[in-house]
């Protein structure tokens, strides 16, 4: 049946607005999509005949925003989340993260693991996660199945990595070609025309490529990673320019910059491209991912964190640079985008009280990088624009004391001091999602 929800809806069409609807109404039709957003049910064009065949569902004096997206995390990180933050990137890498990573060998500590990150990706309201997982095809492989039984939408990388560290974390490129057609072919079954011609979407749930970053992978790697990506038609995803030592050995390993490496191998904007970090992105870097329009995940708490810099994301977003929101768990200590929102905020106001040449991120840049602009990298995902995937959140704000705020401070005091008590319902692609379940 289709649905109208009503409730007081905002949400960020463009960067600088919100769209503001009190006691608004949005229709979403049986496959999961908006048909309509408005003041009212008239103009909504939901007359009372369609009414007939639509549940009007009344979320009172609640707020319904889209739900968050999280661009760059790492699932098989999660058990470090909040520790091992004494060491530089990549001391960081080898003495805490790969030790942890190797462990993924094992499918049922992977299954552990990754039932508590879908689990608590679902409690903060993050309904589209493009996520690392390990060299692992099997525990890869459980990754995926988690987030399908979920109804949460992923894009989930198998890591392709074999040099610069240790023996367990290193895999063939005849095996990682082999382990990610295995997860591409349970991803696209066969179907037959008039099946695919019917299915309105992708699948909810997509293996993207995913070499870790340059310093792991040597050339073969890197160019088997693009032919992947090219045969199959599928996203890709690394870190860029994150730090100084790495930009250093990128240098040395490759004759050329960062993104230019990435460029030369297919791997940059050749199919559809997020690239984590770019904190130390220079203009020929901005200018060639603005060409072939490579996505940046912007995390500011792994930034600060594994102590890099700071991303010039006011520059990116005047060149028309995608930009969207990642928690990169566990360089990144926080899993809540709401959070990584505040963090992007304060960082970016540090950037500019050190260089006073450019404003600060605001509010709605910030939403609209959770939401609208990091949400174009799934599809149409992130707005309540008519053709949208209805994903959303429904938050129950009565107990954060909001009786003389606007809606937008409420919504700003949601975002600043909120946390998943306030969200009483989710949505992906148009369903009500249940609290996945954790076997501890
Ligand atoms: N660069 C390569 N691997 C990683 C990782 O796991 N985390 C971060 N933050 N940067 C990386
Ligand atoms: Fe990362």
């Amino acid at each position: 049946m289709k649905k109208i929800y009503k409730a007081h809806i905002l949400y960020t069409k463009d960067k600088d607005h919100f769209e503001v609807l009190e006691n608004g109404y949005v229709a979403v039709d049986t496959d999961g999509r908006v048909t309509g957003v408005a003041a009212d049910l008239a103009s909504l064009g939901a007359d009372a005949s369609q009414c007939r065949n639509t549940e009007i569902i009344d979320f009172g004096d609640r707020l319904l925003i889209p739900a968050m997206n999280d661009l760059h995390v790492h699932a098989a990180q999660y058990r470090n989340q909040g520790i091992a933050m004494d060491l530089e990137l990549m001391e960081w890498l080898q003495e805490y993260t790969f030790p942890e990573e190797m462990k993924y060998a094992d499918t049922v500590y992977a299954e552990r693991m990754y039932r508590r990150f879908v689990r608590d990706l679902w409690r903060v309201g993050t309904m589209r996660t493009c996520t690392f997982a390990s060299i692992h095809t099997e525990s890869t492989r459980m990754l995926m199945h988690l987030f399908r039984e979920a109804g949460m939408g992923a894009l989930v990388g198998k890591v392709a990595m074999n040099r610069n560290c240790p023996e367990g974390l290193s895999e063939s490129v005849e095996e990682m070609v082999k382990g990610y057609e295995s997860l591409i072919v349970e991803t696209f079954p066969e179907t037959s025309p008039e099946t695919s011609l019917q299915a309105p979407y992708p699948p909810l749930v997509r293996p993207i490529i995913t070499p870790r970053f340059i310093p792991s992978c040597p050339p073969e790697m890197l160019r088997a990673c693009s032919e992947l990506a090219s045969k199959y038609q599928l996203p890709v995803q690394s870190h860029l320019s994150e730090n100084r030592d790495e930009i250093a050995l990128v240098q040395k390993l490759e004759g050329t910059w960062y993104g230019d490496a990435y460029n030369r191998y297919g791997l940059f904007g050749q199919t559809p491209t997020v690239m984590a970090h770019c904190v130390f992105t220079e203009e020929e870097e901005m200018q060639l991912m603005k060409r072939n329009d490579v996505v940046v995940a912007h995390c500011p708490t792994s930034n600060l964190n594994v102590t890099t810099g700071i991303a010039p994301i006011r520059q990116f977003l005047n060149e028309g640079v995608r930009v969207g929101l990642g928690s990169d768990i566990s360089g990144g200590h926080n899993l809540s985008i709401f959070q990584v929102m505040v963090y992007a905020i304060q960082l970016s106001k540090a950037y500019y009280q050190q260089h006073h040449e450019r404003p600060y991120l605001t509010l709605s840049e910030a939403f609209w990088m959770a939401t609208k602009c990091g949400g174009s990298f799934f599809g149409k995902v992130g707005s309540f624009e008519p053709g949208y995937e209805f994903d959303a959140l429904v938050i129950d704000d009565s107990d954060l004391n909001h009786d003389h705020y606007t809606l937008l401070d409420r919504l700003e005091r949601y975002i600043y001091v909120g946390d998943d008590r306030q969200i009483v319902h989710r949505f992906c692609r148009g369903k009500e999602i249940p609290e996945p379940k954790v076997n501890l």
